[in-house]
């Protein structure tokens, strides 16, 4: 009855996870959300200032498919200026979250017959947007031991004469690495030298710890720059989640195939939240900075109470509000008589158990591995990792 390409869909787990905590907490269990994939903040002032403008000024016609001139002007000021990278207005297309400009960009560049490497563990959705383009997803596995640093060797050693294009994300989603500038200086050789398209997300590109920095692939020279998709958006450095706003910038053929499919399944974003976006970009830097400092100090809270929970190994994040934790060693232990298997029968057990969410490795196609939010208050932080602590303990 349905399509080949979507019987092999898996609905998103953090999704399905947050359907699961909204029944509970509805039913009035007392659940603190260590899952959570956005910030805890509300929006910045300037951001809403932009949508009341926009209703002032009565917004509300279709706007050009790949954003208003003003904003992606905006963002090309913004990726000279913060990035070293050079895109004119008509290479940028303003998209309903980073994740339908990620999506546009795949489908615009793969098919059938195509393979695209994904250095893994990795974001939820980039496996199941490939496979929807009808191309094959080909896992290239970082590792804990090295700080799931991106490891180029590995990159290369998948490549094949069907390789279409790599997706990198950094600062990284779940694993909080920050990618060195050496290893996408290598990166950059490597897609140049086999011909392949670099598609970077750089959406977490604000939020860095302990004087970690962010470089952007595409900047590595013009021949580099030629074969990048360059994506982000603010639904993390803004808190604007809701609002949908989201960026690609790629070369001009590129951008105008990008700008076509978009312009058949949904058009031009919002006309508000581009407004909104478009005033957050003007006047919120404090604000963006403000929240990456809370979130470098929660972020060494919950290391901190982390390193009081025995037999768990990870890496203090360089980015992002993410730990990833591998809990092999608590695999195979029992509670109640009741074995736990995998790391998403233990993110079960500790929902159950412990009233604390989190989302399993698989979830990221890690399994053994947790990954923990810090997006939440410091109060919620310190009471869920004392649930955890104890959920933990009691696994023999
Ligand atoms: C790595 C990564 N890329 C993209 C996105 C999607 O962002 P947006 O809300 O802009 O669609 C997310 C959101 O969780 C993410 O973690």
């Amino acid at each position: 009855m349905l399509a080949e390409r979507v019987k092999t869909l898996k609905p998103a787990a953090t999704i399905e996870l947050s359907t699961k905590i909204r029944e509970m907490k509805k039913s009035g269990v007392d659940i603190i959300s260590l899952n959570i994939g956005e910030p805890d903040f509300a929006p910045p002032a300037a951001a809403n200032d932009g949508v009341r403008a926009a209703l002032d000024q009565n917004i509300s016609k279709y706007g050009p498919v790949p954003g208003f001139p003003e904003l992606r002007e905006a963002i090309c000021e913004k990726l000279r200026n913060d990035n070293g990278l050079t895109y004119r207005p008509d290479e940028i297309c303003v998209s309903a979250g980073a994740k339908q400009a990620i999506f546009n960009a795949l489908f615009a560049l793969c098919g059938a017959g195509d393979e695209v490497l994904l250095p893994t563990p990795c974001w939820v959705s980039y496996d199941q947007m490939v496979n929807l383009c009808g191309a094959t997803p080909v896992p290239v596995r970082l590792r804990l031991e090295n700080g799931f640093a991106l490891d180029v060797d590995a990159v290369e050693r998948c490549i094949t004469p069907r390789t279409r294009a790599i997706v990198i994300n950094t600062p990284n989603n779940p694993t909080g690495a920050v990618y060195s500038e050496e290893s996408l200086r290598a990166l950059g050789r490597l897609a140049v030298k086999y011909d392949f398209w670099i598609i970077s997300d750089e959406i977490y590109e604000k939020i860095l710890f302990n004087g970690n920095t962010h470089f952007s692939v595409a900047s590595v020279s013009e021949d580099v720059w030629s074969h990048c998709v360059t994506t982000n958006g603010f639904s993390k450095a803004y808190a604007l989640p809701g609002w949908r706003v989201g960026y690609s910038a790629a070369p001009r053929t590129l951008a105008k195939a990008i700008s076509s499919i978009q312009g058949h399944v949904t058009s031009a974003t919002a006309s508000l939240s581009q407004m909104g976006a478009l005033y957050a970009m003007r006047g919120a830097a404090e604000s963006v900075k403000l929240m990456a400092e809370e979130y470098a100090a929660r972020m060494v809270l919950t290391g901190d109470l982390l390193d009081k929970i025995p037999d768990i190994l990870f890496n203090r994040p360089q980015g992002t509000f993410y730990y990833f934790l591998d809990v092999s060693a608590y695999l195979g232990r029992r509670f109640d008589g009741q074995i736990i298997e995998t790391s998403d029968a233990l993110s079960r057990f500790i929902l159950e158990q412990a009233h604390v969410a989190v989302v399993p490795g698989e979830a990221f196609s890690l399994p053994m591995h947790l990954r923990l939010s810090f997006s939440n208050s410091r109060e919620n932080i310190i009471e869920g990792l004392s649930r955890m602590a104890q959920a933990f303990a009691a696994l023999k």
